[in-house]
């Protein structure tokens, strides 16, 4: 008798005929339903193998006590695949044996009934023996995996940037303190690894990292996370289009893995969001999931520069009363997301890349532009997310970079080692930094981002 899984038996099943299994072959996992007659009884088993189950079928006769056999219960079965004469699968398991390994208490919450996204934040533990926040991680992981794809093709190479660190790289003062009693100096938990990762393109010319990112920013969004994961790809000897040529270039290729390699668990989150829509007026109906990602893939991001968005939303009708919440004012100011939204979801209907930012309200470290108002930033704007992707072309020229580390109020002394790398053999480069909850929020259809997250950190919930 061989061992298998609920993958080995459904994948050898659509391989071979039917015919060859003579065999039994035994198979662990955790009983997601079952019902039964008086003469047969069903067991739906998954064992995260696969995202698909494996239906157990229990003949009567056998006298198999299935009384403890409950949903959530962990179960080993030894059984011979055949034919299934039921829909939706090919093959069933023929048991002889069921033996209960866990028993599940009558207690347990995860009942394969429609529960709210807030009940499943309430038992995080227990998320992973649905159906749902099993599609939604098995996405998670199919584009952590296509990332290192993509940069390991691009010729990047992966660093790791320290976690634990003294500069506050994007200076919008949301570091995290871990005090200074250790290091003997001020030290927190890093908000982003640019930085370093710049000094490492400085000689290995393509490098990025993926990383954890830590900010203190109190913003009780559906977007916003104190402790996520950002991956930051930093280029030498490139400009800020090649950048966004890259960045384009990697949001689509994680979405087309995931498509091509993860059809079924898309499927199931179709099925979910269109179910949740139900209660929604008309208007607030979106695409369905695949339409939606398969409308990022087959066309180009729309490029426009920032002072082109300013107008666009200062001459537009985002609703009925006509007006934002934050209106378009005094060209300068920051978009908020509504504004945001209104040039993805409304104006361009897809991701619109946005670029030239004032430079008071990007960071120090972006490269100025020859009309001395704004910087080479770019901000890649995704439908139902806003922000999906940071990044900038980096100010390369030493004395231009101290003059406005003065302005910002930085430091040199403590900046050396980033300043030096401007004095021996500078170079061009660019870089950015995505949100990989945001990307993971995007492909899945998630409102929140603390639904593509194992254990979400936010202000005031550890
Ligand atoms: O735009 P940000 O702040 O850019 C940087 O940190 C640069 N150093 C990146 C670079 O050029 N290397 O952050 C980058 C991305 C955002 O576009 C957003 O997707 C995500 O990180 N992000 C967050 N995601 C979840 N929760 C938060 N609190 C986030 N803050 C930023
Ligand atoms: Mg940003």
């Amino acid at each position: 008798m061989k061992r298998t899984s609920v993958y080995g038996v459904l994948s050898a099943a659509s391989m071979f005929p039917l015919i060859q299994w003579e065999e039994e072959v035994e198979v662990f996992g955790w009983v997601r339903t079952i019902r039964g007659s008086k003469n047969v009884s069903f067991i739906v088993l998954h064992d995260g193998s696969t995202f698909e189950s494996l239906q157990v079928v229990v003949n009567a006769e056998l006298g198999i006590d299935l009384s403890k056999v409950s949903s959530g219960a962990s179960i080993r079965v030894i059984g011979r695949p055949v034919e299934s004469k039921g829909q939706g699968q090919e093959v069933d398991l023929e048991t002889t044996v069921v033996e209960l390994i866990g028993e599940c208490g009558e207690d347990y919450p995860m009942q394969p009934k429609r529960h709210s996204m807030e009940f499943f934040r309430e038992h995080p533990h227990l998320r992973m023996r649905t159906k749902l926040f099993q599609a939604i991680f098995r996405i998670r992981h199919r584009a952590k995996m296509a990332t290192h794809e993509f940069f390991d093709y691009g010729a990047f190479i992966q660093v790791d940037t320290p976690i634990i660190t003294g500069s506050d790289c994007e200076g919008a003062g949301e570091m995290f303190s871990i005090g200074e009693d250790f290091f003997g100096q001020e030290a927190g938990l890093s908000v982003s690894g640019q930085l370093e990762a710049e000094t490492a393109a400085m000689g290995l010319g393509r490098v990025y990292t993926f990383g954890p990112t830590f900010r203190a920013e109190n913003s009780h969004t559906s977007r916003h996370l104190a402790e996520f994961w950002m991956i930051e790809p930093e280029m030498a000897f490139a400009e800020l289009d090649y950048n966004m040529d890259i960045a384009e270039g990697y949001l689509k290729y994680v979405i087309g893995e995931v498509v091509k390699k993860c059809p079924k668990e898309i499927e199931y989150l179709e099925d979910y969001i269109r179910e949740e829509e139900k209660n929604f007026k008309k208007e607030d109906k979106s695409m369905s999931l695949m339409e939606k990602l398969e409308s990022v893939l087959s066309d180009s991001f729309e490029r426009i520069t920032y002072t082109e968005a300013f107008e666009i939303l200062r001459n537009s009708k985002p609703n009925k009363k006509g007006k934002f919440e934050f209106p378009i004012e005094e060209w300068g100011m920051d978009f908020q997301a509504e504004h945001e939204r209104y040039l993805v979801e409304k104006h361009f209907n897809k991701p619109v890349i946005v670029r030239d930012y004032p430079k008071e309200i990007k960071s120090f470290y972006m490269r100025d532009n020859d009309d001395g108002k704004t910087v080479a930033a770019m901000d890649i704007l995704f439908p139902g997310i806003g922000e999906i992707v940071g990044g900038s072309q980096r100010e390369e020229r030493y004395e231009v970079l101290k003059e406005k580390m003065t302005t910002f109020d930085i430091s040199h002394d403590d900046m050396k080692w980033y300043l030096d790398t401007r004095k021996f053999g500078t170079a061009p480069h660019s870089g950015f930094g995505v949100g990989f909850e945001r990307l993971v929020q995007f492909i899945t259809g998630m409102k929140n981002i603390r639904d593509v997250v194992l254990y979400p950190r936010t202000p005031g919930k550890l």
